[in-house]
């Protein structure tokens, strides 16, 4: 079984040219379907999810032809009404292919879908994109594992979203967008793949205006033209590697990102002890010879603390002088990694929705096992910042949204390999020593 091996224990310094935005790419994806003309989407990340997006359009019909590894061509145009079913082994696999339901509930007014998984990092209801989808007056059904959206015409409708949800905010506006007359979203979302969204929409001819503020007002239009666009920088992998640089005590420059983007990351790591400078398109996080101080967290919708960088925030809270402590607030089930980073020597009391952490001053290679897709990511750095070698399995999600982790790892000088046997690991270790 393929796994990460890696030998830690030393600062990781260099540059790291960021991707495009994993979740970003899923709503874009989606919405390129709306269209009957061809959709040119450039940096796009090529990893695991968006090539099950990829595979779950061509299920229903769509036209997809790959330019290179980071662009492609999309066309909606042989999609019939008939055929919009997406199948449960995509839903299955990454839950944001229930994008799919807002674009084409969109387009053709019907829609089925299977009910989604994803990510088991908590309960993860969909009340709130049925809810703006039935206010826009489809009928909403679910049944047999499957949601059929459907309705003889859409109108625009006041919707208030009584979550904050990216996905809800997402699904509703796609939908909207082809629907007769005004919609407004209120106490959406304000994400940025939430904007990227909007602006593809927007670039593909619909009326869409407040996208990154809780008031989304949309005008909908008849129908959309083809579009080239390419996506944002991934806000995520760009923090996984700032948090690299902190746990490893490292310097690293995150390139082609929006600084932005980043600011509670770099607000985070700044009060903890690392020094931060911000350039146009680029972070550098230098925590060379620090020593780094406790802190709290509470995720929070943006622009606050996101909750897919609390797992490889509290991997260097773990290593920080004193208690921190960390609230999620977003998913009840998002610290399934604290056992894993136990066995390293962390020392981390989960109550509830809160961690308390009580700062070590280093961890010792362990085995470990990826919960899910960013805790698999954090069980790297650990891995990456402990003494000795680690070992991390289930690295299939991690490859979910993190495109060449390794080679970009080894280009900052990690000892990291992925190898797909005992015999290969021990040639990794007599490499390494
Ligand atoms: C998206 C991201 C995910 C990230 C999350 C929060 C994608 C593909 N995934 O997931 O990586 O962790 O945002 O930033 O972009 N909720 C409801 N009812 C709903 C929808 C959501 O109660 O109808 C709740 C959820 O249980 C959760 C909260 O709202 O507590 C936020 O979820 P949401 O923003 O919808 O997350 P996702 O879109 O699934």
């Amino acid at each position: 079984m393929e796994r990460f091996v890696m030998k830690g224990g030393r600062p990781l310094n260099g540059e790291v040219v960021i991707g495009g935005a994993k979740n970003a790419s899923l709503g874009v994806l989606a919405a390129a379907v709306m269209a009957d003309e061809p959709c040119l989407i450039e940096n796009m990340p090529d990893v695991r999810d968006t090539n099950v997006m990829l595979q779950a359009i061509e299920g229903i019909g769509g036209k997809v032809e790959r330019i290179d590894a980071h662009t492609v061509k999309i066309n909606g145009a042989a999609i019939s009404k008939d055929n919009t079913v997406v199948d449960d082994e995509f839903i299955r696999k990454i839950r944001a292919s229930y994008y799919l339901l807002g674009a084409l509930l969109g387009k053709y007014k019907k829609a089925i879908v299977a009910l989604p998984g994803g990510c088991d990092i908590g309960s993860r209801p969909i009340d709130q994109h049925i809810k703006g989808f039935t206010a826009l007056g489809a009928k909403v059904e679910i049944g047999h594992g499957m949601i059929t959206a459907e309705a003889e015409r859409l109108t625009g409708a006041h919707i208030y979203m009584d979550v904050v949800s990216v996905g809800a905010t997402i699904n509703v506006m796609m939908a909207a967008a082809l629907a007769e007359g005004r919609t407004i979203i209120e106490n959406a979302a304000k994400e940025p793949h939430i904007v990227d969204v909007a602006n593809f929409l927007n670039s593909m001819g619909a009326n869409i205006k407040g996208a990154g503020t809780d008031v989304i007002r949309i005008r909908g239009v008849e129908k959309f033209h083809g579009s080239t666009y390419a996506i944002i920088p991934d806000q995520i992998e760009a923090g996984t590697f700032m948090t690299l640089a902190a746990a490893t005590r490292g310097d690293i420059t995150v390139r082609n990102v929006i600084p932005k983007h980043l600011e509670a990351i770099s607000a985070k790591l700044n009060e903890i002890g690392c020094t931060i400078h911000e350039y146009d398109d680029a972070v550098r996080v230098d925590a060379r010879e620090r020593t780094l101080k406790n802190t709290q967290i509470k995720t929070l919708p943006y622009p606050g603390f996101p909750t897919d960088m609390q797992p490889q925030m509290a991997v260097v809270m773990a290593l920080s002088e004193g208690t921190s402590i960390i609230t999620e607030s977003i998913f009840e089930n998002r610290f399934r990694y604290v056992d894993e980073l136990a066995r390293m020597g962390a020392k981390i009391q989960v109550e509830g929705n809160t961690a308390i952490i009580s700062g070590i001053s280093k961890y010792t290679g362990a085995d470990m096992v990826a919960p899910d897709l960013r805790a698999g990511a954090a069980l790297v750095i650990a891995g990456l910042a402990a003494e000795g070698y680690s070992a991390v399995e289930n690295i299939e999600l991690i490859q979910r949204g993190y495109e060449h982790f390794e080679e970009k790892l080894q280009d900052l000088g990690a000892s990291i390999s992925l190898v797909d046997s005992d015999k290969e690991e021990q040639k990794f270790k007599l490499r390494v020593v």
